[in-house]
C-alpha cells in the first residue's frame, strides 16, 4: 500500500500546532499553547501572531522528529486557510507555502471548521468513524454550527449562532463569576459537584436550527448582580450549583436544536467537534441520547477536540487522494466561505 505522509499546520487562533500523518493515522500531533493570553482575559491577536512566529519552526521540527521521518519523506502539506485571526493565519500559511515550494510537494488549504468535523475520520483505536450522511455539532470559542455532512467535500451548514458562540457563553459566564480565562473548563469542573436544577435560566426563543447565547449571558449577569447585592458571599457559597445550572441550560439549548435537526433531516448519527465538546456534561448527555432517542453519537478523542493540526492533516490527506490541491498563491482568510 502507498504511504502518504502529510505535514499539517494549524495557526488560526492562539495555539501553534503541527502534525504528521501517514495516510489517515497520526504519527505526531504537537501543540504549543500560548499562556500569555491568560493575563489579558482573552486572546490578544497581536501577541498571538508574534508567538506563532516564535513557535512555528520548533513545533514543525518536533512533529517531524517525533514521527520518525525526515522532511524529504513528506508528500503533502496542509494548512489552515481560515477562519481565524488574520495575523495568526498568515504565519502558518506563509510557512506552509514556503515549505511546499522548497520541497516541491502539493499544498492543501483547509477550512478550520470543516476540519473540526472531519477529525472523526482520523484512524484511532477505539473510535468509530461516522458514515455519510451524518449531522455534526461544532462548538468552539468562535463557532456554533449544526452541519449536514454528505461527504468529505459536501458539508452544509443548517444552523448556526446569530450572536455569541457556545464557548463564549461558557467563558463570559465564567468571567461574571470571577473565574480566569478561559473559564469553560472551570465551569465544567465545578458543575460536576453541583445541582443542575438549583437555579432556573430561561432558554432563548430562536427560529429553526439557529442559536443565540447573548441573552443568556445578560440573564446570568443580572442574576448574579441581584444575588450578590443581597449576599456578598453568594458566588462562593453556591459556585457548584451556579455552574451546574448554567451548564445544564447551555446543554438543553444545544439538545433542543439537535432534536429538531434530527427530526427535520431524518439523520440520527451525530458527531461533535470543537473545543467545547471536551465538556463532560455534553459528552454524557450525548452518550445518554443513544439509548434515550436511538441516536448514534460520535465523540472524538480529547486531543482532537480543541485546536490541533491532526484534524487539518486528515482533510489534507483526503484532498490529496482526490488531487484537490491549492495553488501556491492561495491566501489566508479571516472569514471564509464554508
Ligand atoms: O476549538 P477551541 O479550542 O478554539 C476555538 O477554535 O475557539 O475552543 C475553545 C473553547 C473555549 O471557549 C473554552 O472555554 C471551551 O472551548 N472549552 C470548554 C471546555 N473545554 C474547552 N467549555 C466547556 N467545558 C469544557 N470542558
Ligand atoms: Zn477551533
Amino acid at each position: 500500500e502507498n504511504k502518504i505522509y502529510t505535514l499539517a499546520i494549524e495557526s488560526s487562533c492562539d495555539d501553534t500546532s503541527a502534525a504528521i500523518l501517514c495516510n489517515d493515522k497520526v504519527l505526531s500531533n504537537i501543540v504549543a499553547r500560548q499562556a500569555i493570553h491568560e493575563e489579558y482575559g482573552g486572546v490578544v491577536p497581536e501577541l498571538a501572531s508574534r508567538a506563532h512566529q516564535q513557535n512555528i519552526v520548533p513545533v514543525v521540527d518536533v512533529a517531524i522528529k517525533k514521527a520518525g521521518i525526515s522532511k524529504e519523506d513528506l508528500n503533502c502539506i496542509a494548512f489552515t486557510q481560515g477562519p481565524g485571526l488574520m495575523g495568526s493565519l498568515l504565519v502558518g500559511g506563509s510557512f506552509a507555502k514556503s515549505l511546499s515550494m522548497a520541497l516541491d510537494i502539493p499544498l492543501v488549504a483547509v477550512n478550520h471548521m470543516k476540519a473540526h468535523i472531519l477529525a472523526h475520520f482520523i484512524d484511532e483505536e477505539g473510535f468509530d468513524k461516522p458514515t455519510f450522511p451524518f449531522l455534526a455539532l461544532t462548538i468552539s470559542g468562535g463557532h456554533t454550527q449544526i452541519v449536514k455532512v454528505n461527504s468529505f467535500f459536501d458539508l452544509e451548514i443548517i444552523g448556526e449562532t446569530t450572536d455569541d458562540a457556545v464557548g463564549e457563553a461558557f467563558d463570559k459566564s465564567a468571567k461574571i463569576l470571577g473565574l480566569p480565562y478561559p473559564g469553560g473548563p472551570l465551569i465544567d469542573k465545578y458543575a460536576q459537584e453541583g445541582n443542575p436544577k438549583a437555579f432556573q435560566f430561561t432558554k432563548p426563543k430562536v427560529d429553526g436550527l439557529n442559536f443565540s447565547f447573548s441573552g443568556l449571558k445578560t440573564q446570568i449577569l443580572y442574576f448574579i448582580q441581584k444575588n450578590v447585592k443581597e449576599n456578598s458571599n453568594f458566588i462562593e457559597e453556591n459556585k457548584a450549583d451556579i455552574c451546574a445550572s448554567i451548564q445544564h441550560t447551555i446543554i438543553q439549548i444545544l439538545m433542543d436544536k439537535l432534536k429538531l435537526a434530527v427530526k427535520e433531516t431524518g439523520i440520527n448519527q451525530i458527531a461533535i467537534g470543537g473545543g467545547v465538546s471536551a465538556n463532560s456534561g455534553i459528552r454524557k448527555t450525548l452518550k445518554e441520547a443513544e439509548s434515550k432517542y436511538g441516536w448514534k453519537t460520535y465523540i472524538p478523542k480529547f486531543e482532537y477536540t480543541t485546536d490541533n493540526a491532526a484534524m487539518i492533516g486528515i482533510v489534507g490527506y483526503y484532498n490529496f487522494l482526490e488531487n484537490n490541491f491549492s495553488t501556491n498563491n492561495v491566501v489566508s482568510k479571516a472569514r471564509i466561505k464554508f
